[in-house]
């Protein structure tokens, strides 16, 4: 099963454009994180610096059908935004092998990472983080491709087995 699919949450609709170019450029299904209920700028602070995971709801494909999980979210307060905190914790079992996009103003990406690492319980394959300017003006296109090229099947990423969380960077 060399099956990939993208999983994105999305609050300014930053992430959600990085994961749908990356789905449509390679043919992979998107699922979509939303918020159970409505959210503002103070509830999205307080959830990160909280490290709380919110109510959500999940459209998209079953995450265990697929072999590689790709999920893209943004940063939060230098986290991990809540919502996909709540779908990792949800969804643990079913993501066994998974790479990981963030999208930042310009910082916080390795503790997202070390702390997505941390709930799944093993390492991620691969990472790549995109600032908002270069997925908005088209400037990390190019990068967010290549990085979707490195996870399909027969390439170096796609042959690499997941690490003991302990080798992600700390959260
Ligand atoms: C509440 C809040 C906190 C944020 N904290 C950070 C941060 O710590 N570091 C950073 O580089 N960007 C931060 N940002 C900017 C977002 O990560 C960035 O705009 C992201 O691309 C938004 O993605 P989205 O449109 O998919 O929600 C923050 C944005 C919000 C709303």
């Amino acid at each position: 099963m060399d099956s990939i699919m993208v999983v994105c949450y999305s609050y300014t609709g930053i992430s959600r454009r990085a994961a749908q170019l990356l789905c449509s450029h390679h043919g992979w299904p998107l699922g979509e994180i939303t918020d159970a209920t409505p959210r503002g700028t103070w509830r999205c602070v307080l959830d990160s610096l909280l490290r709380r995971q919110p109510g959500i709801g999940y459209q998209g494909p079953d995450p265990g059908d697929f072999r590689t999980v790709v999920l893209v979210a943004p940063i939060w307060m230098y986290r991990l935004a809540g919502p996909m905190r709540s779908f990792v914790v949800r969804h643990r079992e079913a993501l066994r092998r998974v790479a990981v996009i963030t999208t930042m103003n310009s910082v916080g990406a390795s503790n997202a990472i070390g702390e997505i690492a941390h709930l799944l319980g093993h390492g991620i394959i691969d990472s790549a983080a995109f600032t908002a300017r270069e997925i908005e003006d088209g400037s990390g296109t190019a990068r967010l491709i290549a990085f979707g090229d490195e996870l399909q099947p027969g390439s170096a990423a796609s042959q690499r087995v997941r690490q003991p969380a302990w080798t992600a960077p700390a959260a």
